[in-house]
């Protein structure tokens, strides 16, 4: 786990540095609104999706400054659904990201506002001039980001992981739940890198379907890290789950079970890239990373 961490570690500096000159250049406004995107924003976050979006442009030897706003993109969207996700109305969080959620720091209407915020910076950062992908390029990003995090993707799991407090779930439905909320930005990630690396048709559905499995994998252990993560390392608040009685894997199986079930997942993400002769490692030891992680 360590040797990835030395990976993600310095990238994580490297796209906050690249993000806060973005947002710096983007945000003319001097108020409550610059500091709480910012606050939510910079200097924390594990980056991982950016990452892996970085890692799979590289692969196919994409233009870098592309692949750091396409990064930024990404994390952008990510960073307002925590928000949003923290609301009293949602999941009611105090703590994030090792420091107080943004609606405790600010308040809730700033809160919400900085998230839709976010979301437009997002968009705007992706339909601004690329260095070298084209506008029919950037037109498709913005079409697949779109549908994987509006209602027929991350906020339709939203809504149905809110709507799990009352009704009870069936397991499928949970996993329609983990792909929804939270493999489709996963998947858009890695989908995405391969197309401003200008990947074949082929080889950026094998990249989906990574991403994709690479998110469900994600979201369990995130559910298993809710009950048993060390309050120490999380930097959010643990049994929110139960507390909120949000459903998730640890309502159907033990944490072994769980574990054995993420590594299932994460084979299939490993053999989503069969078609690739040469594969970097760094595919693989993503995927340890996260299925051991303790943040
Ligand atoms: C948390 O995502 C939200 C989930 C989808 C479970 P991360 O654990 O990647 O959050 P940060 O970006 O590192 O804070
Ligand atoms: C959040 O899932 C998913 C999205 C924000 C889309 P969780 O509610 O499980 O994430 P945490 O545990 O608060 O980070
Ligand atoms: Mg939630
Ligand atoms: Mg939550
Ligand atoms: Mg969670």
């Amino acid at each position: 786990m360590s040797q990835f961490l030395d990976h993600l570690k310095p990238f994580a500096t490297e796209l906050d540095g690249f993000l806060k000159d973005l947002l710096d250049k983007k945000l003319n406004i001097d108020n409550e609104l610059k500091d709480s995107i910012i606050y939510s924003s910079i200097g924390s976050g594990k980056r991982i999706r950016g990452y892996l979006s970085c890692e799979i442009a590289d692969f196919f030897h994409a233009d870098k400054s592309d692949a750091l706003k396409l990064a930024s993109a990404i994390e952008l969207i990510h960073t307002y659904s925590l928000i949003h996700d923290d609301l009293p109305a949602l999941d009611n969080d105090d703590y994030r990201r090792n420091k107080p959620s943004n609606h405790k720091q600010f308040s809730e209407s700033t809160a919400i506002l900085s998230g839709d915020a976010l979301q437009s910076l997002a968009f705007e950062i992706l339909s601004d001039k690329m260095e070298i992908i084209d506008a029919n390029k950037q037109l498709k990003l913005i079409n697949h980001l779109s549908n994987n995090i509006g209602p027929n993707g991350m906020i339709g799991g939203q809504i149905i992981d809110l709507n799990s407090k009352e009704n009870q779930l069936s397991i499928d439905e949970v996993n329609v739940m983990h792909n929804l909320k939270t493999a489709n930005l996963f998947s858009f990630s890695c989908q995405s890198g391969a197309i401003i690396g200008n990947a074949n048709d082929k080889e950026v559905d094998a990249f989906e379907n990574y991403g994709r499995n690479f998110g469900i994998v994600f979201q369990i252990i995130d559910d298993v890290l809710d009950k048993i993560g060390d309050p120490e390392n999380i930097g959010k608040t643990l049994g929110k789950d139960e507390i909120n009685q949000n459903k998730t894997y640890l309502n159907f199986y033990s944490i072994e079970e769980c574990f054995e079930i993420a590594g299932k997942y994460s084979e299939k993400a490993i053999n989503s890239l069969n078609i690739f002769d040469q594969l970097p490692e760094v595919f693989i030891n993503a995927l340890d990373f996260i299925k051991s992680r303790k943040f």
